[in-house]
């Protein structure tokens, strides 16, 4: 690892996540409307919704704030968090971050590829280990900021991927994921989010 990331990740820790705590059978209660797209538990049956089940509550309580102001753009949920405050949020937040996350499965032809791109990087380029921030087993980092991926769909993830690397989604900080998918080809991405897919928490 760089210097650099060390110290990003450093800063990082340190400044801390603190955040109200969240009542997951409170939240239970506020996530009807979310199901339709991200299934009752958070696991969504459609692969361009996102599964929420087993992510952390800080990266979903950061999401959430983002996605209501407008800061991350989605346009699936225009409005839909207008009436929460921060103790909904909070408790929605705890109630997904309960829930146990499903796993799918890699392509065989990608994974090789995506497995070297997840666990080495890619040195020639300068495309840092995901490893580094999103754990061996795709786990994340709850008081770093990095969140849960393994097991996700792929077709999400891809998604997000080609969106930091336009720049479309800037709402990681300083960059961090724009830096590593700006330098990745449509290729690459495809294989590290077929990878992924099959990645266990
Ligand atoms: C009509 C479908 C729809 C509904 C209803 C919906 N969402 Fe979403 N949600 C999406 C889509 C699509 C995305 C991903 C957009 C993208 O590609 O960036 C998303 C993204 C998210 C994310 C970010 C996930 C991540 O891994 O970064 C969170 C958190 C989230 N939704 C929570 C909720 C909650 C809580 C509710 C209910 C209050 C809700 N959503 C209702 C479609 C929906
Ligand atoms: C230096 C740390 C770092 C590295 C290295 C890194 N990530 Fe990330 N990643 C983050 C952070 C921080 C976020 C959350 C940004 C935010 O707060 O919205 C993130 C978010 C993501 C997301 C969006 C998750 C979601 O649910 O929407 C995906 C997908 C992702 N990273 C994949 C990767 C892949 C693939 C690699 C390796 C090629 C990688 N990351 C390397 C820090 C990193």
């Amino acid at each position: 690892m760089n210097k650099l990331l060390i110290s990003l990740l450093v800063t990082i820790g340190l400044t801390g996540v603190a955040h109200a705590a969240g009542d997951a059978a409170a939240g239970k209660g506020k996530t009807a409307v979310c199901g339709a797209c991200h299934g009752a538990d958070g696991n969504s049956a459609v692969a361009n919704f996102p599964k929420l089940a087993g992510q952390n509550e800080a990266y979903l309580i950061k999401q959430l704030n983002e996605i209501k102001s407008g800061n991350r753009a989605v346009v699936e949920m225009t409005g839909l968090l207008n009436g929460l405050n921060d103790q909904d949020i909070a408790d929605i937040a705890a109630y997904f971050a309960k829930q146990k996350g499903t796993v799918g499965h890699a392509a065989k032809d990608l994974v090789e590829q995506g497995q070297k791109i997840y666990r080495s990087g890619i040195a020639a380029k300068g495309v840092a280990a995901c490893t580094a921030c999103h754990s061996p087993t795709g786990a994340g980092n709850e008081q770093a900021g990095f969140p849960a991926i393994g097991g996700q769909h792929a077709a999400y993830t891809e998604k997000q991927l080609h969106s930091f690397r336009t720049g479309e989604r800037a709402n990681d900080p300083q960059g961090m994921m724009r830096d590593t998918a700006g330098k990745l080809s449509d290729t690459e991405i495809k294989a590290v989010a077929s990878y992924i897919q099959g990645l266990s928490k």
